[in-house]
Formats: structure tokens, sequence, C-alpha cells
């Protein structure tokens, strides 16, 4: 009698364990988390932020900066969690994960938007924006607007531009001087057509692969080279295994903030004000460092490194700019001429005129 009892306690306690850690298992991930209308512990609400690059570069430090600002404004009621270098989901999954509330805010880079709309794109027509001046003009005037109301389609609100800064180019294979140096040369971009045009025009094999591989790509040699902004290169060290780099400023890479529009709307006016109000403080914060922190990062790869850097020339950089011409009306064809003709006409704002260029050129000689 003994035994039998004590046999059928084991059976439950062996089912209730295996019932337990089986569901555990099942649930959906945001279960076991969080849900955004819980008010558990204190009221607390907490929303997770997910992006791919390091805690060190202009995004990773506006992430942060955001979740300070939201902490202190609510005065802990709202904590934002922060999950750096893809470490919850790449760049290929962040967007779904947030249209499905796994996470609630996300920063892609602009350039990966053109999988939602073509318009995105357009900002990384080459040398599209001269300067951050340009690109503040840009973003906070028409074309960021225009941009912004892409978004509703897709049950997405954009909350803010946050800037890093432009493109320059890395490679073991050579130095790039000239547009023509880029041919045969494998180089790993981002998940942007337009910018896969660009290396194609130039005669280069470009291959859209995500942020987090790209180290693995160019240490095992299978692209040459890749290119992005001073922050990047310096955070994930691609500048350790990579022989060249030219100064090119060739492209813009920023981001925008986006959540979910329902995800937004579900809450009260004060959680929005809360948000809203740190997310434009973060703005402008934002706008303030990432610059120098691009500047610095670039003295610091000199300093560490023995990379050859090569600062393309004003006349350099007009012969790049005439070679990736063709792409502005490629761009119209595809995106249509409106938005193309507000960069064009931003652009000849603030570009050097080719004749100041070559004036510049020769004068350093
Ligand atoms: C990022 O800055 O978010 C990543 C850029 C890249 O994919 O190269």
């Amino acid at each position: 009698m003994k035994n039998l009892l004590a046999y059928t306690l084991l059976l439950i306690i062996g089912f209730v364990t295996a019932l337990y850690f089986g569901f555990y298992h099942m649930m959906p991930k945001s279960a076991t988390t969080f849900d955004d209308e819980q008010t558990g512990l204190k009221d607390q609400l907490v929303f997770k932020f997910s992006h791919v690059v390091a805690d060190n570069t202009p995004k990773g430090l506006a992430a942060k900066k955001f979740a300070e600002l939201v902490h202190e404004k609510s005065d802990g009621r709202i904590s934002i969690q922060i999950f750096s270098n893809g470490s919850l989901y790449s760049d290929i999954e962040e967007i779904n994960a947030l249209k499905e509330n796994q996470v609630q805010f996300i920063a892609p880079s602009t350039s990966k938007l053109g999988m939602l709309s073509p318009e995105w794109l357009a900002l990384d027509l080459p040398f599209a924006f001269s300067n951050y001046d340009a690109v503040q003009e840009g973003l906070h005037g028409a074309i960021g607007q225009r941009l912004f109301g892409t978004l509703q389609k897709d049950g997405l609100k954009g909350m803010a531009y946050w800037t890093n800064g432009f493109k320059q180019i890395t490679s073991n294979k050579g130095p790039i001087k000239q547009p023509s140096d880029l041919k045969k040369q494998s180089l790993r971009i981002m998940q942007s057509d337009m910018i896969e045009k660009q290396f194609k025009l130039l005669g280069a094999k470009p291959y859209q692969e995500s942020f987090n591989s790209t180290f693995q790509l160019l240490e095992t040699k299978k692209v040459d080279g890749e290119e992005n902004t001073i922050s990047n290169i310096y955070s994930k060290k691609f500048y350790h295994i990579q022989d060249y780099m030219t100064i090119s400023n060739h492209g813009y890479l920023g981001y925008v903030v986006l959540t979910d529009q329902s995800f937004f709307d579900r809450q009260t006016p004060e959680t929005k004000r809360i948000l809203l109000e740190a997310m434009e403080e973060t703005t402008a914060w934002n706008e303030k460092h990432a610059e120098q922190m691009n500047k610095d990062q670039l003295e610091d790869i000199k300093r560490e490194s023995p990379i050859a850097i090569h600062e393309l020339t004003p006349a350099e950089r007009q012969k790049w700019m005439k070679a990736l011409d063709p792409l502005y009306d490629e761009a119209e064809r595809i995106i249509g001429s409106t938005l193309i003709k507000q960069i064009r006409e931003l652009r000849a704002r603030y570009e050097y005129s080719p004749i100041q260029a070559f004036e510049e050129d020769a004068e350093t000689k």
C-alpha cells in the first residue's frame, strides 16, 4: 500500500514537472517577458528597444540616453530595456519583431527600409548629402516628412530620425582612390538595392548581408571589403582586419526610430507624452554628438592601427560623383520624380561646385 502511494506521488510530481517545462518552452517569447498593458510591480511598464550596433556608437548611446530620460521623466515607472549588438534580433528580423510586439522600439538604418517602400532608397543616392547640415535640413523638412508618411501603410510610426554619419570604404584588396579601383572588389553592403546598384555601376561585387555577419565575412575573406561609418568600423573593429580605408563620404547612414502605431495608440496620454518628450530631447542630443564621435574614432583608428587611409581630394570626389550620377535618373524611374527632385535641389545647395573643388585641390598641391 505504502509503495503504491509512493509510486502515485512520484507519478504526479513527474507529470506536473513535465507539464511545467513542456508548456514553458512552448509559450510565445513575449508572454514570458511582458505585455505592454501589464501594470505588474508598482505599475511598471517595461518596453524593449532592440538594435544591431555596439553601445559606443551614435545609435547605441542615443538608445541609452532615451532609456535614461524615459526613466527620469516617469519617476522610474517606465523602463526601456536595451538589447544592442543584434543580441535579440538581427537587422533582417527586427521589423517583423516590432510588428509582432516582441520589441517596442527599433532604429534601423534608413537603407533597410527600402524593403518596405522604395522611397527610402532615395537617401542612399550617392553623395546626396554633403554634410550634417544638409542631412538635418532634408530630414527635418519635406523629405523627412514625406518618408515618415510611407510608414503608415505598414502600421508603423516614425518617432525620430537619428544620425550616425557618412560612409567610408574599407578593403583588403588594394587602395581605393578612383572609382575604377573598385572593379571586381567584393563588398558587404546593407540591405539596399540602391547601394547595390551603386557598387555594380562601378564594377564591384556587392553582397547584401546582415551587419552582424560583416566581421566574419571580412575575416574569412568571403568579401574584400565593406562600406560603413567610422563609428561602426571602429566599434566593430573592422579596421583590425582591413588594410585600406578611403574617406569617401560617398553616402549617408542614419536611422529612423520606429514603433508600432497600434502599440503607441494603446498607451495612456501621459506615457505618450513621456515617450515623445524623451525622444525629442534624445534626438537633439544625438545630433550634437554624432559628428564628433565619428571624428574622435577616426583619430583612434589612426592611432591604434597601421591601416592605410586615403581621403578623397575634392577633384577625386567630383570624379566619383560623375561616375555615380546616372543613378539619380534611375532612381527617378523607380521612385518618381518629386522626392529625387528635392534631393537634387538640396545637394545643389550644399555641394561644392566643381570649379571650387578643382581650385581647392590645386591649392593643396
Ligand atoms: C547600423 O548602423 O545600424 C548598421 C549599419 C550596417 O548594417 O552596416
